[in-house]
């Protein structure tokens, strides 16, 4: 049965939000005229218990289930590692394994810069801006306290403030006094604690600086958090010199042209933000920070770089900030997430952002080769002809055997799948 859409089609509904997550779906229901399947189906939360899909977001109907899937191959600083990748795009997952298989031997090596996350307090309408910049950082003491006693918790795991800095920012309205609270947030991501210390100091930086106070709130560029990834693919191994030195141009192709850097950058992603969605990290968090690290000179380029080592091999690394943490959000009450960080075995907020540089830096070596020898399209139509098998409605066995054909005939569309599929039953 299809409940007619229309017999309310106003959505401003009073005390949504009070109701069940079954309520609020009939409603929705009604609204938008769904079927009977499409309200089973999101009905059925699969293996998120709805009471916490309830309290996770608000106005909750349903859930939506991603693929997880787990690449292969991955050593890391020596060990080995499975790794849980979170994402929709057929792939994605294979491009990790295969990276990795070509230098299996050697594997990735990572590093951090830290844990350190910013907080940012925005002061206005401040007389002297560069005499309230000497006067909050007098107050270095002083600002210290205040934040650490906001999180003993923090303080006591051996994290906490570390710095302050006061930035002038010359704007339109006049010249801004910005003061950055440092803080060590160390296995958490950190926001929650960052921005209750930048809300707990605004009054105080307000009388210091004798302007007012406007933000007060995490920068998500966390260029103290950096992580970093280096690995090596012989050249022998990935298939000769000229594959080597066409990846060296795809890269250089990304370094030079932001309209590359933007897909070269966007595929290091896939991978990124799988593992980050996977562990019930802030996917949104890590993106912005990638790509405003990304244009930090000033014109958007590469979060990798490329080159050909003494030995002539292919030499390629990755920096880019990872504010990832085990504690706080989704990572600690998500099962999927709590269960893919026990297949990870992280036991820090470090690890796993080590481990997950390291994913995209396996990412864009995989995309880079495709890219610089046979295309991406013969790879990725081959797991993409499934979902038009499967959009073209085969089942079961079908679905491969379909899928092959589409291959065969390298004719990746919805037409050719139905015909291919009529065949496939026919015979
Ligand atoms: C597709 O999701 C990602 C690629 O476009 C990345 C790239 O071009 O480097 C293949």
């Amino acid at each position: 049965m299809t409940i007619a859409a229309g017999s309310n089609r106003s959505s401003r509904i009073a005390g949504f939000h009070k109701l069940s997550p079954r309520e609020r779906l009939d409603l929705v229901a009604g609204f938008a005229g769904l079927d009977d399947a499409q309200v089973t189906h999101l009905a059925n939360m699969g293996n998120l218990d709805p009471v916490l899909a309830d309290k996770l977001i608000e106005n909750v109907i349903g859930t939506m289930n991603i693929p997880v899937g787990v690449a292969t191959n991955m050593k890391i600083d020596g060990e080995d590692v499975l790794i849980p990748m979170a994402t929709e795009e057929s792939s994605v997952v294979a491009a990790v394994c295969n990276a990795a298989k070509q230098n299996y031997e050697t594997g990735f090596f990572t590093s951090v810069s830290g844990n350190l996350m910013i907080a940012q307090v925005q002061a206005v309408d401040v007389a002297d801006p560069a005499g309230a910049r000497i006067r909050i950082l007098e107050k270095r003491d002083d600002i210290k306290a205040a934040c650490d006693a906001c999180d003993p918790v923090l303080v006591s795991l051996g994290g906490g403030f570390r710095d302050v800095e006061v930035r002038l920012l010359d704007t339109p309205s006049g010249t801004m006094v910005v003061t950055h609270l440092i803080v060590d947030t160390r296995d958490a991501m950190g926001a929650n604690a960052v921005n209750t210390m930048a809300e707990k100091l605004a009054p105080a930086i307000a009388a210091w600086s004798g302007g007012r106070v406007y933000l007060r709130i995490l920068s998500n560029l966390a260029d103290r958090r950096l992580a970093r990834a280096r690995a090596v693919w012989k050249a022998s191994d990935i298939g000769g010199e000229a594959v080597r030195d066409g990846m060296i141009s795809a890269y250089e192709f990304a370094a030079a042209d932001p309209y590359r850097a933007a897909t070269h950058n966007k595929g290091i992603m896939n991978g990124i933000s799988a593992v980050v969605l996977a562990t019930g990290n802030d996917t949104r968090a890590v993106e912005a920070g990638a790509h405003a690290f990304a244009a930090r000179s000033g014109r958007y380029t590469s979060l990798t770089t490329y080159e050909v080592d003494k030995d002539g091999n292919l030499s390629a690394s990755i920096e880019l900030p990872l504010a990832v943490g085990l504690i706080g959000g989704a990572t600690k009450v998500h099962p999927t997430a709590r269960a893919c960080l026990a297949i990870l075995g992280v036991t820090t907020a470090e690890r796993l952002a080590r481990i997950i540089a390291a994913v995209g830096l396996a990412q864009n070596f995989s995309a880079l080769k495709a890219l610089a020898t046979t295309g991406i399209q013969k790879g990725h139509m081959a797991l993409h002809a499934q979902n038009i098998a499967m959009m073209a409605g085969a089942v079961g066995e079908e679905i491969d055997r379909v899928a092959r054909l589409l291959v065969e005939r390298a004719s990746v569309r919805m037409d050719v799948a139905q015909k291919a599929l009529e065949e496939v039953r026919g015979g």
